[in-house]
């Protein structure tokens, strides 16, 4: 049997981390933690204030969720965080070298309509302008995956957990 994926989903804003996040998990049968929950009060602060976080303010986030991702490690699970940019990642996976990140990838035009449509989250052009300016592609020496998030969530579920599974056989 091989060793259950410890999945970081991926993406710019209103990609689908915390809706498809949880299906995937589910799918895997796995447990599923949602990457905001993992701030420090100080940054709930701040961001309440609507002050935008710091690299420095990042920094014990990644910490959290990579323990947690750590934590799963032989096990599996499955954890949203937007981790853009490589440094990010970097950060996450010194914590936990073990994961491979799921990014939900999809152009800005599909985006901007999902979220267009979210209740009670409303999302300006010009912050969704900023995740794509800062998002940093995965590298070939990271690993990880890149799904396309055209379709229905149960789609995407399933071209997410083929994809894993691909992944899974070229390192075997
Ligand atoms: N495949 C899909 N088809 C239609 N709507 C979708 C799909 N995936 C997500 N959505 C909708 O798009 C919006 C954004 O999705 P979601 O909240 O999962 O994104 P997110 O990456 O977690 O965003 P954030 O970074 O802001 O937390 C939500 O309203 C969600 O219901
Ligand atoms: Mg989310």
């Amino acid at each position: 049997m091989r060793t259950p994926h410890v999945v970081v989903v991926m993406g710019v804003a209103g990609t689908g981390k915390t809706t498809i996040g949880p299906l995937l998990a589910a799918r895997l049968g796995v447990p599923y933690a949602e990457g905001d929950d993992f701030h420090p009060q100080a940054n709930i602060d701040k961001m309440s204030a609507g002050t935008p976080l710091e690299d420095a303010d990042r920094w014990p986030w990644l910490d959290a969720i990579g323990a947690w991702a750590h934590g799963r490690a032989g096990l599996g699970g499955v954890v949203s965080c937007s981790a853009l940019k490589r440094s990010y990642r970097d950060r996450l996976r010194a914590e936990a070298p073990e994961v491979v990140f799921l990014h939900l990838a999809g152009d800005r035009a599909l985006i901007e309509d999902r979220m267009s449509h979210r209740q009670g989250h409303f999302m300006p052009t010009a912050l969704l302008e900023s995740q794509f300016a800062t998002l940093q592609p995965l590298q070939p020496d990271e690993a990880g995956v890149v799904v396309d998030v055209t379709g229905s969530p149960e789609e995407i579920t399933e071209r997410a957990a083929d994809a894993l599974d691909a992944l899974a056989d070229t390192s075997r």
